[in-house]
């Protein structure tokens, strides 16, 4: 990645890692266009957003460009994605960065608001294992407003139609192998990268410390999500736009 002489190019990570995430995703900027309508639709164009589990921030970098006077908190625990967060943001006082284990019971109280208008998250909550991920929808519950909206669009399988799934993991993989072959740089081969460059080395060193390659969770299926939301204290939940592997699953509170 290019060093120039006022220090990393966070632009140019924040766009490599959209490619690396989108070789997985192709419809990833789908999946963001039909949340940011539905944020719209339901808290309107100046949302306060929580962009949880948020990474180097894409969905506050979509959301601030659709809607300029939203504000974003964005929650990682990964101290090198954060570090190209803060990068790529810094000087925008509409962005807060917050480091936090989703998994601690009291990460609600480093947040700098009580409460949000929406809380959304992508390709993140399949980290989790369900126990904790029901756990962390109660948390979620205390910090939507009343009439706020909660969004995961995620990897979700449906265990009852398991031909269903096998022929459609075949056929994306089989894709992705033909995009590897064109150059593209998959989840392993970006971390080297990550490890090469001299700020971001040591935040690297330090996440593969507390995550190892990837954190194992589970993908349970959109009604899972839905179902387990609406326990948690939310009033309506569904999906609201499938792909053949993912779901975007909406909840009001
Ligand atoms: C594949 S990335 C997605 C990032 C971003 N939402 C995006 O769409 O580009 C998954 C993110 O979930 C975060 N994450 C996973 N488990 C977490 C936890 N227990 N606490 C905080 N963040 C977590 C990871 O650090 C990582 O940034």
């Amino acid at each position: 990645m290019t060093e120039t002489a006022a220090g990393t190019d966070w632009q140019a990570w924040q766009l490599s890692w959209d490619r690396q995430q989108e070789w997985y995703m192709p419809d990833r900027e789908e999946r963001f266009r039909v949340m940011l309508d539905m944020v719209e639709a339901v808290v309107g164009p100046e949302p306060r957003v929580l962009d949880l589990a948020c990474g180097t921030g894409s969905i506050t970098d979509r959301l601030l460009k659709r809607f300029p006077a939203a504000t974003s908190t964005g929650v990682d625990l990964d101290p090198a994605l954060l570090a190209i967060a803060r990068g790529t943001f810094a000087g925008d006082d509409r962005v807060t960065f917050v480091r936090a284990d989703l998994k601690d019971a009291g990460w609600t109280a480093r947040l700098p608001h009580d409460s949000y208008d929406a809380v959304l998250t992508a390709t993140a909550l399949h980290w989790l294992h369900s126990e904790p991920l029901a756990a962390l929808y109660g948390q979620l519950a205390a910090v939507v407003r009343d009439g706020g909206v909660f969004m995961n669009a995620d990897h979700m399988i449906d265990p009852a139609t398991p031909r269903i799934n096998a022929a459609e993991r075949a056929h994306r993989h089989a894709a992705m192998e033909r995009a590897k072959e064109g150059g593209a740089v998959d989840w392993a081969a970006w971390w080297e990268l990550a490890a090469r460059d001299p700020e971001l080395a040591g935040p690297t060193a330090e996440r593969f410390e507390i995550y190892g390659e990837h954190a194992d969770g589970d993908t349970p299926s959109a009604e899972w999500h839905a179902r387990t939301l609406r326990a948690a204290g939310f009033a309506e939940a569904r999906a609201v736009w499938s792909s053949p592997s993912d779901s975007l699953v909406l909840a009001l509170k």
